[in-house]
């Protein structure tokens, strides 16, 4: 069936927060197609996912070229999807996607060099069908190559208008100062940071937020549920289809084993404050305004829900304040 998208998806929860010092104003909740779009997935349920959320205002999708199993696959499954339905759309969607990680073989597949980096948005936009992605990130430093070149390989990428923008990602607070100054200085200013960060991986509260904020570069935050385990997923056992029973998810049993106890107590918390746990932990990462957009991923539609309404709640008191760093920190 085509998709006529809905009339009010600017009318939704989701507020739109403007990224650092730029142009550009994100959702405060992004989805990303790291899991649950890839060829082993299936594609109708990708779809639903992907109509609800820019039904309901979520129209930031982030990739990258390494993002399926297979690697590539969840670019391909986008671009067939992204045909079907969001073309028509094309000017209300920041597109991401990213270069960094293993993707083919020899001295030019992974890492930060122009060669890689330029060759693997080639090949992301062709999986894709696209003529430009909004925003072209360098998925991870290179500690052997010359911060300069990864950074020209990025104001190349722009200036050649296959990005609209540059980003990193996974850049210590220090480096991220530096790629800064070197993009500032080639005329193409780093739009966004994409770290890490939740409840349970705090380490850009140690000087990358604040260098961010200095710069003037956005923070979209990855992973906010750690892959689930700040959810209700886990707390009766790895249930059929979940991450941690995957053999292919990035969530591991152990680490679900060792965050229980915690995600019990924050549980507790979730329900006076009358959210779920998801809810509240998407809420506790918003209440911070440096944080531009908070990036999921979901397996369902029903999830996706359930996240969304994390936004209508982003207060906290400073007892819960408390409680929940009692527990984080036990
Ligand atoms: N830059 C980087 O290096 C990097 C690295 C990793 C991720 N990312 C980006 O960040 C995005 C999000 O990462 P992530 O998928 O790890 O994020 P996440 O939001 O921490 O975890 C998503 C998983 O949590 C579970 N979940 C979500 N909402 C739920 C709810 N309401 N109730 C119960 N369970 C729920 C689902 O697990 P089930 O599948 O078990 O249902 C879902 O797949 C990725 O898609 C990617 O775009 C970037």
């Amino acid at each position: 069936m085509s998709y006529l998208a809905a009339d009010e998806r600017y009318d939704s929860v989701i507020k739109y927060r403007r990224c650092g010092r730029s142009g550009i104003r994100l959702p405060e909740i992004s989805l990303g197609l790291w899991h649950n779009f890839g060829g082993v997935d299936v594609l109708e349920t990708g779809r639903a996912m992907l109509r609800y959320a820019f039904d309901n205002g979520i129209n930031h999708f982030d990739l990258a070229n390494n993002y399926g199993p297979p690697p590539g696959s969840a670019e391909e499954n986008f671009g067939i999807l992204l045909k079907k339905d969001f073309l028509p759309y094309r000017d209300e969607l920041i597109i991401s996607t990213k270069a960094g990680y293993l993707m083919w073989p020899g001295p030019y597949g992974e890492w930060g060099s122009r060669k890689y980096l330029i060759a693997s948005l080639d090949q992301s936009l062709k999986r894709m069908g696209l003529d430009y992605v909004d925003i072209f990130y360098s998925h991870r430093p290179d500690p052997e190559t010359p911060l300069e070149e990864t950074m020209l390989a990025l104001d190349s990428a722009v200036r050649s208008g296959k990005a609209l923008y540059a980003g990193i990602s996974n850049y210590p607070a220090d480096l991220t100062k530096r790629a800064s100054a070197i993009l500032k200085q080639l005329g193409t200013p780093c739009l966004i940071h994409q770290p890490k960060y939740s409840m349970f991986e705090r380490w850009v509260e140690n000087g990358l937020l604040e260098t961010a904020e200095n710069e003037g570069i956005g923070i979209i935050a990855f992973s906010p549920l750690a892959q689930g385990l700040l959810t209700d997923r886990y707390l009766n056992g790895i249930p059929e289809g979940s991450r941690a029973a995957k053999s292919w998810g990035y969530l591991r049993e152990d680490q679900v084993g060792t965050a229980l106890e915690k995600v019990k107590k924050l549980n507790e918390i979730a329900k006076l404050r009358n959210q779920s746990l998801a809810q509240m932990a998407i809420a506790w990462l918003l209440k911070d305004q440096r944080i531009t957009s908070v990036l999921i991923g979901a397996s369902s539609v029903s999830q996706l829900k359930d996240n969304l309404d994390s936004t209508q709640n982003l207060e906290f008191s400073d007892e819960e304040l408390m409680a929940i760093e009692l527990i984080l920190q036990s």
